[in-house]
């Protein structure tokens, strides 16, 4: 194969659209910013949402408007933007001391780079150009989905649209259930089968709120079988005894969605859980987590549902054989083996990047993403 540079085969009507859109879904966001939360607190899982905004037009102007053939990018309309929205050279922490615009002048440098993108995708559109639009809007996408995961972890009001169906789907009645479990493959009771049908196994639904609240409650924190010695050096250090957004309440666990405390949901699944306290769960189940093979296995099955909550996966980030790296060098090549694989996308990705191939990773003690699990058995 090679295709350097693949694309989902939109017009550029469709990709003009699509980025106006896409930019009016980050301007409600910043609609909805409390007063005096443009810098907001510093942290190593945020960024100041001013700085954020920034970056995504600089992002969008550097890939389609200033890459050259050879590498290297032409000025851009922004006298010194590299030194300020940089993500490969502007050191995370130096962000928040950083002389950025001014939202006004925020807006203003976006709708200059919009007007030139647009008038670029008209007047000469290609292969190439379709990739670095559709690479610029999935990664805005990407931040939007970063925006309401520190709304959810700064307690902000939910932003209009943040209260999506979170629902575990039902399944339908042609397959067997051990409760929330789908079966996949064929038993002898079913006349002649292929040797890849062989045999009937359990892949458990995503775990619920409720369902977790059991190992919580059996002291599974505590304990100190199932967590690795990683999830044991998390704990200690984060003094961590039940999810971030848990609190009790009358005897009663309460879950913090957005501003708003409610009662646990037995149809929710679990989110906002790192990888370590996943894993130990998983582990007190009698069960593990699925691999990335495993888990694309499963959504070949028509009725294996999944997208309520990105879902950690039991390997590492790691490069497929044959690696390279593409224009945007540093998307994954910097987080492999470090960082843990999370498939299958959250409330709040966007449909363009719930795809089953689509690997999203994160650090293992990151509780703030939408991110839950499911099991499987440990044969
Ligand atoms: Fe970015």
């Amino acid at each position: 194969m090679n295709i350097i540079h693949p694309v989902s085969g939109f017009s550029a009507a469709q990709l003009i659209d699509k980025l106006a859109h896409t930019r009016g879904q980050l301007r409600a966001l910043t609609a909805c910013l409390p007063a005096d939360a443009w810098l907001g607190p510093r942290a190593e899982h945020l960024n100041p949402p001013l700085w954020e905004a920034g970056h995504i037009v600089w992002f969008q102007e550097r890939w389609c408007l200033r890459a050259r053939p050879d590498g290297s990018f032409a000025p851009s309309l922004l006298a010194g933007a590299d030194a300020l929205y940089d993500s490969s050279t502007v050191a995370h922490a130096s962000r928040w001391n950083l002389s950025l615009l001014e939202p006004a002048a925020v807006e203003d440098y976006a709708a200059r780079v919009s007007a030139a993108v647009a008038a670029r995708l008209r007047a000469a559109f290609n292969d190439d150009l379709a990739y670095f639009a559709e690479l610029c809007l999935v990664h805005e996408l990407m931040h939007i989905e970063a925006w309401r995961m520190a709304f959810q972890n700064l307690g902000y009001a939910a932003p209009a649209q943040s209260r999506p169906q979170r629902t575990l789907p039902q399944h339908t009645e042609r397959l067997a259930f051990a409760e929330s479990e789908v079966t996949l493959g064929s038993g002898p009771d079913a006349g002649f089968i292929f040797d890849n049908e062989k045999w009937r196994h359990a892949v458990a639904g995503p775990v619920s709120e409720t369902d977790y609240a059991a190992f919580v409650d059996a002291g599974g924190y505590p304990r100190s079988a199932g967590w690795s010695e990683a999830g044991r050096a998390w704990r200690t250090a984060s003094g961590a005894t039940h999810p971030m957004y848990w609190r009790k309440h009358q005897g009663a666990w309460q879950v913090r969605r957005f501003a708003d405390w409610a009662p646990l949901n037995p149809h929710a699944p679990m989110l906002h859980i790192n990888r370590f306290e996943a894993e130990a769960c998983a582990a007190w189940m009698g069960r593990r987590l699925p691999s990335a093979a495993q888990w694309l296995r499963a959504t070949q099955h028509a009725n294996f549902a999944w997208g309520a909550g990105w879902e950690w996966m039991r390997n590492a980030f790691a490069p497929y054989p044959g690696f390279s790296a593409d224009p945007y060098r540093d998307y994954s090549q910097p987080w492999f083996h470090s960082h843990a694989e999370l498939r299958g996308g959250g409330p709040f990705t966007d449909p363009l990047l719930k795809r089953p191939g689509f690997r999203n990773f994160y650090l293992p003690h990151r509780r703030d993403p939408f991110a839950g699990f499911r099991t499987v058995s440990p044969a």
